[in-house]
């Protein structure tokens, strides 16, 4: 293999520079999200009844994983089961009209529902906070109700289960599986703007990398942990089905005729990549074979221009050394 021009060290720059998003920019979002949660803290403490137990943050934030281009701060809020609506269109409502009522500063068209979650807007800076449901009854590792991003049904899963979940991986290879996360997750939205169609949900790249790192996969060295994740994918052909032994053994999983299967680590009856049809893999399988070819061919090429040439059709035209 030429590194001579794209080697280890310039793709961690170009993560740095182009793919992360910054400490001081993650810190701001995290402090606005605790913001949050501590008002809901205080109002909880005048107001023992509320239905609104806990907000929590997840998602890529949380995690440590999240882009440069995050555009929104994910909030999961655990509401109690058993006075709440059970339809998502009617919970989002009353979740709205709950969160004015905890947050009498904010206007309440800066609390708006929306299809799957609430945004709360935070006048001048900061982000939106985009609070998802949880349907919740009591349970001591916040097992709930989640409001699925992707069609509004309830998934039974734990958030903070979820975030032991990662942070074990994260401990095994540190900065490291955090980052060719954050890599591969740049790739799959380069595919989105450049390819039709194209889905690769986020949580089912960070279960493919958890599969590998729990197979052994070293991902200190980035142009080669990124190689073995599109071979993985290629020859898999996103049909082998991913599931972990942390929470349950590997024998309660039932039997399922779903194409791409990706079972929630917290539950076993949930698969997270339910939704991807056949025409849904088969394109996640074409663009990893092509961008293995691409970076094999960046790592052959006889000058630095060629070399960027190639990894420009893994990582778009921003990717710059
Ligand atoms: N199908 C699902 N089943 C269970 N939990 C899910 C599912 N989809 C998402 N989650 C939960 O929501 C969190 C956010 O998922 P998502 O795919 O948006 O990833 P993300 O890490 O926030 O990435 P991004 O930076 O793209 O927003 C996950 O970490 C997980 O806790
Ligand atoms: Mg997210």
């Amino acid at each position: 293999m030429s590194r001579d021009h794209v080697s280890h060290a310039e793709i961690a720059r170009f993560a740095a520079d182009r793919v992360n998003l910054p400490k001081d920019k993650a810190d701001e979002y995290r402090a606005q999200a605790r913001r949050l949660r501590e008002k809901l803290e205080g109002y909880l403490d005048e107001h023992p009844d509320f239905t609104l137990k806990k907000m929590m943050l997840s998602g890529s934030l949380a995690k440590g994983t999240a882009l440069r281009t995050l555009n929104d701060i994910d909030v999961a809020c655990y509401i109690s089961g058993a006075d709440a609506p059970h339809s998502t269109a009617a919970l989002l409502t009353y979740l709205a009209e709950r969160l004015r009522k905890a947050f009498p500063n904010f206007s309440p068209d800066q609390v708006q529902p929306q299809t799957y979650s609430v945004t709360v807007s935070f006048r001048g800076s900061g982000l939106d906070v985009d609070v998802v449901p949880i349907l919740y009854d009591g349970d001591p590792d916040w097992y709930g109700n989640l409001v699925s991003q992707d069609d509004g049904s309830f998934l039974k899963t734990s958030i903070p289960l979820h975030l032991q979940f990662t942070s074990k991986r994260k401990k095994l290879q540190e900065k490291h599986f955090s980052q060719v996360v954050r890599l591969v997750k740049f790739w799959a939205r380069s595919m989105k703007q450049e390819r039709d169609g194209f889905r690769f949900k986020s949580f089912m790249i960070e279960m493919i990398l958890a599969k590998l790192c729990d197979d052994g996969l070293d991902f200190s060295d980035y142009p080669e942990a990124l190689q073995h994740f599109f071979t993985y994918v290629a020859r898999s052909d996103m049909r082998e089905r991913i599931a972990f032994t942390d929470y349950y053994p590997l024998s309660t999983i039932k039997a399922s005729s779903d194409t791409v299967q990706i079972i929630d680590p917290v539950n076993a009856e949930n698969n997270v990549a339910r939704l991807y049809t056949q025409a849904n893999a088969d394109a996640i399988v074409e663009a990893a074979i092509d961008a293995g070819d691409a970076i094999d061919a960046a790592l052959a090429a006889p000058n630095k221009s060629l070399t960027v040439a190639y990894w420009q059709k893994v990582f778009g035209s921003t990717f710059q050394v």
